[in-house]
């Protein structure tokens, strides 16, 4: 088995979040190989020998980021902005030959608490491109706009990313 994690972050927590899934994954039985990979650099298809791909991102403006909203971060501090998102990426990404399964997180803010999940428009896509969802998309919490991860969030991601391959 194996599984691909794709992610964009821009302060680092879904960054974290998303190593800590990986080695949830990996910890799991049956799983031979997890490769990390930001959305900037992922692939524009994915290999057929990948049988999961979980892919996350922060929640800006209600959704997944935009160039504009990147360029938000930036006037807020930010110092590190991905050249490409996971929007972007999923608008070039080539359909899979088969249904491969797909899982999707993103983060927000724990406070306040916002509508708007940046998760659950990457899963639309992905269906849309013929993905298939092995669960809902998940939301972790962190503080204010650059963190850190809420408490317990990094032990919730490794064990969500445990559960992703029994789905
Ligand atoms: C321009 C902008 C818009 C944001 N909009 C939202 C939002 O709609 N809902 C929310 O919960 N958090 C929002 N946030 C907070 C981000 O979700 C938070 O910065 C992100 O989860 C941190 O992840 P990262 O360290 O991986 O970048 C926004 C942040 C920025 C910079």
């Amino acid at each position: 088995m194996r599984a691909l994690v794709v992610y964009e972050t821009i302060w680092g927590n879904t960054g974290e979040l998303a190593r800590a899934i990986a080695d949830g994954l990996r910890s799991s039985e049956g799983v031979d190989t997890v490769d990390v990979v930001e959305a900037a650099s992922a692939p524009g298809a994915i290999d057929p020998e990948v049988d999961l791909v979980v892919v996350g991102g922060p929640t800006h403006a209600f959704s997944m980021t935009t160039a504009k909203t990147r360029e938000s971060a930036r006037q807020q501090g930010a110092t590190v902005i991905p050249a490409r998102g996971i929007r972007e990426w999923l608008d070039a990404l080539a359909a899979p030959s088969s249904p491969v399964a797909v899982a999707t997180f993103d983060t927000r803010t724990v406070k306040p608490r916002l509508p708007g999940s940046a998760a659950k428009k990457a899963l639309k896509v992905l269906v849309s491109k013929g993905f298939r969802p092995v669960d809902h998309a998940v939301t972790f919490g962190v503080h204010g706009y650059s963190g850190p991860v809420a408490d317990g969030e990094l032990t919730r991601a490794h064990e969500w990313g445990a559960t992703l391959i029994d789905a």
